[in-house]
């Protein structure tokens, strides 16, 4: 079965990957799998560098198909802030609670059209032939007037989705992760995976395709 690599020790990001994969002949791991227990530097400006270093310092110390992700929330009305720095923002021990009423003290009777901001996740697959590939996912939404919910992680409780009433934090887990940035980045690059490695076919979608003939 060919390998891959996802970039991460974070057992949460491992789970929604091998359930986007399921189906298909790879034998999925992550660092902690293979004994890997590296700090890579995250120096990029942009979500899309930071993917692409992960990516490809794990391919190059293992020579297999490596997988990372970046992601992080960027709110409009500052600036995009906190983007890229979302973990640091703050400084990386600060308590969400302190990040989030943070952010919602800076949105303070700003009206709901211009408190618009985006969960925002790139995935990077770096190939052992030096080549890496890109995808992104984005989830639209607003910031919440108030902290709401106490499922999901990080920035969820201020992040306000319209069409759900309701913040991500609010809402069961399995249904964020169906709709997050990080689930359609993953979708993307599941077809990134079927067009580039060799066999790969993925048995689920075989199957469908047969009965639909
Ligand atoms: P990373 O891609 O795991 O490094 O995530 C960067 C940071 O972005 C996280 O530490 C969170 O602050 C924020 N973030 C990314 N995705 C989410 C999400 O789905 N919910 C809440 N916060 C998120």
């Amino acid at each position: 079965m060919k390998k891959l690599i996802f970039a991460t020790s974070n057992e949460g990001k491992m789970d929604e990957i091998r359930d986007i994969l399921k189906g298909m002949p790879i034998e999925l791991l992550s660092l902690k799998d293979i004994g890997i227990d590296i700090d890579i530097e995250e120096n990029g400006t942009t979500f899309e560098e930071n993917a692409i270093i992960k990516a490809e310092t794990i391919c190059k110390l293992t020579g297999e198909i490596v997988l990372a992700d970046d992601s992080g929330l960027e709110v409009d009305y500052l600036n995009k802030e906190p983007g890229v720095y979302s973990s640091r923002f703050l400084g990386e021990d600060t308590p969400y609670s302190v990040k989030n009423n943070y952010i919602i003290d800076r949105l303070k009777n700003i009206e709901m059209e211009r408190r618009s901001a985006r969960f925002v996740c790139v995935i990077a697959c770096s190939f052992p032939n030096g080549n890496t590939i890109t995808r992104e996912g984005i989830i639209e939404g607003y910031i919440a007037e108030k902290i709401s919910g106490s499922n999901g992680f990080g920035y969820d409780p201020i992040f306000y989705l319209p069409e759900y009433n309701c913040t991500t934090a609010d809402m069961p887990t399995e249904l964020k992760n169906q709709i997050s940035h990080r689930a359609k980045a993953l979708k993307k690059m599941k077809e990134v995976l079927i067009q580039h490695i060799p066999n790969i076919e993925n048995r689920e979608i075989q199957s469908e395709d047969f009965d639909s003939k």
